[in-house]
């Protein structure tokens, strides 16, 4: 076996991921609590209850983040607790975020702040969420509060986790709140009021950041997966895989670069539209990276395609293959296609309870990443999802993402095995093979 180190460059930052909901317990105001609350719609009926009582273990959890020589921390600030009524804003929960600032402070880990992590105040959500006219500026005046009652703190905001993900979800699966099952062309309607609540955001930021002469990046954590055919020479697959790619990884990418949204679906429907000051606003490109899917063509003008589960395919618990070359082809691709932007990993990783995976995983999508910084491509840093188990949305507490095991009823945190191996990695900047 070689003994080549795979070493990262000495700028490199080392970082785990978390999002409120997911993490802090009772976010009662929001609109997944309420969706909780619904029979049916959380594997085992699960409810995110107390989840891991993040929000009474700040001090103790940010110890636990030491551990893992981390640079960075990428979480999320939750707006339902924030802003629990139109315009009331809740003076202890900006207390509570101001504290975890500079708890992380002391310990020397930049915050990577996300702003909106799939969840919505339950008062957003009944004025109609995305689709209301006033969402952009309810957003605005939500993002303003934050940024000055923290006292304008961090260099790197993250506006939306996974739009496209949230609203998929939301829109046409019906998974996720609101709920709604509608053809494809129904998602146009929210992303646009998505993609306007981003801009003015953006640009305010900005404003209020060199107000107070800070230098700030913002930008979006995008959902990105791999779309093959799933027979390469079968010309109807492949036609449908390009077109899936290019709606579900690029259409919104395009739309934040060039200011125009472009959405065409071939036969069905075609969008293209010019959004007010939305050009040119994310100054990196966040990259969250899971799996791959095959794609089948299907004669049926409703659903034209098909996922294809692909036997024999090594799978992580829920059953995503596990693909780390396509880490790769991701991060060359978008270095094809925008060469001067700077990429973050704002999340990676896999649900692996008995953790027999997980070491293997993240050495193998690390040296997919490392070849691709080997060959030019600009990635600043690598957060693993997530620093510990968590309440996995649809999926309830099953899954086991973290380096952290946590005993939900003792609230117990163990660093497992592959934890270990992180925290030597993120030590040493990279291992030896
Ligand atoms: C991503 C989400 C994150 C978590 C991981 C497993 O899509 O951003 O909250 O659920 O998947």
């Amino acid at each position: 076996m070689s003994q080549e180190p795979v070493l990262f460059p000495k700028d490199f930052k080392w970082c785990v991921a978390t999002s409120a909901h997911q993490i802090e317990g009772y976010n009662t105001q929001s609109d997944w609590w309420d969706w909780e609350q619904i029979p049916g719609k959380i594997k085992n009926g699960d409810k995110s209850g107390a989840a891991c009582d993040h929000w009474n273990r700040l001090a103790e959890d940010i110890d636990l983040l030491k551990n893992l020589n981390i640079k960075q921390y990428r979480f999320s600030i939750e707006w339902a607790k924030i802003e629990p009524n139109q315009d009331v804003w809740d003076s202890e929960a900006i207390a509570h975020y101001k504290k975890e600032l500079q708890i992380l402070s002391q310990a020397q880990i930049e915050p990577i702040i996300t702003l909106h992590h799939f969840t919505l105040p339950s008062w957003f959500k009944k004025q109609g969420g995305w689709e209301w006219s006033e969402a952009p500026v309810e957003f605005l005046k939500y993002v303003q509060f934050v940024y000055k009652a923290l006292g304008a703190p961090g260099q790197i905001w993250i506006t939306f986790n996974e739009p496209m993900v949230h609203l998929v979800g939301g829109y046409i699966a019906g998974a996720t709140p609101p709920g709604e099952k509608r053809e494809i062309s129904g998602i146009i309607r929210p992303l646009k009021g998505l993609l306007q609540s981003h801009a003015l955001a953006y640009h305010e930021l900005h404003r209020l950041a060199d107000l107070v002469k800070r230098q700030i990046k913002v930008g979006f954590a995008h959902h990105l997966r791999i779309f093959d055919p799933n027979h390469s020479w079968n010309l109807l697959d492949t036609w449908a895989a390009n077109t899936l790619d290019q709606a579900f990884n690029w259409s919104f990418i395009e739309a934040i670069e060039t200011g125009v949204l472009k959405l065409n679906i071939p036969f069905m429907f075609s969008v293209e539209e010019k959004i007010e000051k939305l050009q040119a606003t994310q100054d990196f490109m966040g990259v969250n990276y899971y799996t791959r899917d095959k794609v089948k063509f299907r004669f049926d003008n409703k659903q034209w395609f098909e996922l294809v589960t692909e036997k024999n395919a090594p799978k992580t618990d829920m059953g995503w293959k596990i693909y780390p070359k396509g880490f790769y082809r991701i991060l060359k691709k978008i270095w094809e296609k925008f060469p001067s932007k700077s990429i973050l990993i704002t999340e990676n990783g896999l649900a692996d309870a008995q953790d027999n995976q997980r070491e293997k995983f993240i050495k193998d999508h690390l040296t997919a990443l490392h070849q691709a910084i080997q060959e030019g491509v600009r990635v600043e840093n690598y957060c693993y999802w997530s620093f510990l188990d968590n309440f996995e949305w649809i999926d309830g507490f099953a899954p086991r993402f973290g380096l952290f095991e946590v005993d939900y009823t003792t609230q117990t945190r163990t660093l497992r095995q592959s934890g270990k191996v992180f925290s030597q990695i993120a030590r040493d900047n990279g291992w030896r093979r």
